[in-house]
């Protein structure tokens, strides 16, 4: 249980096991990938236990038998925020191999922590928003901005909130209250709700910036 509504911490032992590896500084990059790609299977089972399902026949070698397959009225976006969220969308698209991967290229300015826009080719446009189903990946929910800009994108284009997850590996409670007073609706879904963000904008105790311990930049 956690204070935030629509917040889904994924507290399994394995989820904590590869979080005190990732949050270790003397991890290598290799080994924080791997350990991100543990969790991330977790969250996605998490993140997708309501998706539309529709009953079918089919024969199995022996006889016919009901199943039940994804609903193919539903199209499932997975739009990683560049860059540390390619590390789930690589996951995202392979067990779901279906869905569209649509990627939002945004950074931080270091001064007023909000987001700034370098990539966004998704259409202006949804035919049937009410059917698509978003999946927004950044593994660092800090100040929160980044994802308000994001979710407001595909809000703008017709999606109900109820259709828009987060998925994140570690949150601020600052940046889950800025979320939750702009969008109440939106599920988001964390491995860890850290204890604050610090004055440049970083989780604590957090793992450092995670996009430079994935793509091995950090500079010492
Ligand atoms: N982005 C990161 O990579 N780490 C933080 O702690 C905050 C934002």
């Amino acid at each position: 249980m956690n204070k935030f509504k629509n917040v889904y911490v994924v507290n399994h032992p394995l989820c904590c096991h590869n979080l005190s590896i990732i949050r270790d500084k003397n991890t290598s990059a290799e080994v924080f990938r791997n350990a991100i790609r543990r969790i991330t299977y977790l969250l996605f089972y998490k993140a997708t236990e309501d998706l539309e399902l529709e009953d079918i026949k089919i024969e199995t070698p022996l006889e016919t038998c009901n199943a039940q397959k994804l609903s193919t009225k539903k199209e499932v976006i997975i739009a990683p925020i560049l860059r540390a969220g390619l590390i789930f969308s690589d996951i995202a698209n392979d067990i779901m191999p279906f869905a569209t991967v649509r990627h939002i290229g945004m950074y931080r300015d270091e001064e007023t922590l909000t987001p700034i826009w370098y990539y966004n080719k998704i259409p202006i446009e949804f035919e049937n928003p009410n059917d698509k189903i978003i999946l927004i990946l950044d593994p660092m929910l800090a100040t929160g901005n980044s994802a308000i800009d994001s979710i407001k994108l595909f809000i703008n284009k017709g999606v109900p909130e109820q259709n828009i997850r987060f998925v994140s590996l570690i949150s601020a409670p600052e940046g889950l209250e800025n979320v939750q007073q702009n969008y109440p609706n939106i599920k988001i879904i964390t491995a860890h709700i850290d204890d604050r963000l610090n004055e440049h904008g970083y989780i604590c105790p957090g793992l450092g910036d995670a996009g430079d311990r994935i793509f091995n930049t950090v500079e010492n």
